[in-house]
């Protein structure tokens, strides 16, 4: 079977070009693996022409806004409508989507007053589609996937990208192929994958032996990757942030915290939030943070041990298993974002992250636990004074709270830290269900006491 490029023959050409981020190489195609020709780093999509003509901010904006107006499924698209800064599609009705994107800032109160920080704001995610951010990512990659006459995509995951992946392939009339770590991943996402149709692989490995098999099946097969190193996958990932920023009226908050696991995420926002102020749509940079678990802190690792020269490695452990990853793909694009924007890079442990995800429960939005670390890290963010209490703090929430339903039942029982080791804040969080006899007086006097404790 030949292998379909990765460049469309046929096709006018692309308005963009890949970019090595190491030695610069600039391709009109890229290898199925999405690695540089000469040196073997990963690639970034760039748009020459905008040094040419470039695009005017103030016809940008009022175009976006426009198009909310719209009918068309393109303009629908919370990504799409941005595609402007996305490469060029063959025509509006080529796009495969959802409807992602479109997603909710919501307001924290409660977190606010935990925190101090009066002006902190939720960018969710997990009310994409499938439930996650991945989808802004994989309408742009399966698009162009099916563009290039793929019949077959896959991923390697800890399961947002590979029921993301399922979704937009069954979407866009083509296979899909996931590998995922056997038991490593909660069953919502697995179950979301098996439900869109695609041939899910459990393999007996971690997430990092889950991509290392992938990489080395994409240059045998023709098939299409569809994990981050993508860079069709950042471009859709991208439009986050100029969401975010249409939302805050374009005048940026102070800080983004994002959580990082393969570095896929924080790269793409980075991207955008760059292309942002240098095409002038915004004026300043917010900061963009990247929090880590402390049993998967290779990029913290790598900043303190080796100045973000290389990649410390980790054999990676937590219960957030969405970014239990040692071994991120994306870790050159992170440090680049990070030292651009003046982010800062910290890690929170299993406690913490258990603490905040309820708290952010609490206020009637949950997220699943990967997504907390960006409070608890805000925590600690506070704590060394790198974030003041009256900035503008935006935590992008990444997965909704019905992903991992085993954490959180868990957590509410009492099942999830060792008896005793509980700290009083923890245990006032905890809403365990109660059994009781079916009787009036049974619940009325559960009215009471849950009354009195409240009190
Ligand atoms: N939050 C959630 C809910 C995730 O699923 C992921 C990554 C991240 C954060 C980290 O984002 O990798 O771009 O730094 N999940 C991937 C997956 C790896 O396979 O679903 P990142």
């Amino acid at each position: 079977m030949p292998s379909p490029s990765t460049s469309t023959p046929g096709v006018r050409p692309a308005d963009f070009r890949f970019r090595c981020i190491s030695c610069g190489d600039l391709s009109d195609s890229a290898s199925q693996d999405f690695r540089c020709r000469q040196c073997g780093d990963l690639l970034e999509i760039a748009y020459p022409k905008w040094t040419e003509s470039r695009p005017n901010p103030a016809v940008l904006k009022s175009t976006w806004r426009e198009r909310r107006f719209s009918h068309l499924a393109v303009d629908l698209s919370g990504v799409w409508r941005f595609r402007n800064l996305l490469p060029a599609l063959d025509g509006d009705d080529q796009a495969v989507t959802l409807r992602e994107g479109n997603t909710p800032l919501y307001e924290l109160p409660r977190c606010a007053r935990i925190t101090g920080v009066p002006r902190l704001f939720a960018k969710h995610q997990g009310m994409n589609p499938t439930a996650s951010f991945k989808d802004t990512g994989m309408t742009v990659a399966a698009t162009f996937a099916r563009r290039a006459g793929f019949r077959w995509v896959a991923c390697a995951s800890t399961g947002n990208t590979s029921a993301s992946m399922a979704a937009y392939a069954a979407r866009g009339g083509m296979r899909g192929l996931v590998l995922v770590p056997e038991g490593k991943i909660s069953w919502s996402k697995l179950s979301q994958a098996l439900d869109y149709g695609a041939v899910t692989c459990q393999l007996r490995t971690d997430f990092d032996g889950c991509l290392r098999l992938l990489q080395q099946l994409v240059l045998k097969a023709p098939v299409y990757q569809l994990n981050s190193i993508n860079p069709f996958r950042l471009e859709g990932q991208k439009t986050l942030a100029l969401e975010l920023m249409e939302q805050f009226d374009w005048h940026p908050p102070d800080h983004i915290i994002v959580p990082g696991g393969n570095l896929g995420n924080s790269s793409a926002i980075g991207k955008a939030l760059l292309e942002m102020r240098d095409l002038g749509l915004i004026s300043s940079l917010p900061k963009l943070s990247v929090i880590q678990a402390e049993g998967a802190n290779a990029l913290v690792r790598s900043l303190r041990e080796a100045a973000g020269k290389r990649l410390v490695t980790v054999s990676a452990e937590t219960r957030a298993t969405a970014i239990r990853i040692g071994n991120p793909a994306s870790w050159k694009k992170a440090v680049h974002v990070l030292e651009a924007t003046g982010g800062a890079c910290e890690q929170v442990s299993e406690t913490e992250i258990a603490e905040a995800k309820a708290e952010i429960g609490a206020e009637g939005i949950g997220c699943e636990p990967a997504s907390a670390v960006t409070l608890a890290g805000l925590k600690r963010l506070l704590k060394q004074g790198f974030v003041k209490p009256d900035q503008t703090v935006v935590l992008v929430l990444t997965g909704n709270v019905l992903k991992d339903p085993d954490f959180t039942i868990d957590f509410h029982r009492g099942d999830m830290f060792k008896q005793g080791a509980e700290s009083g804040v923890l245990s006032a969080l905890r809403h365990p269900p109660i059994v009781l006899d079916a009787t009036l007086d049974a619940v009325t006097r559960t009215l009471e006491q849950a009354e009195k404790a409240s009190t």
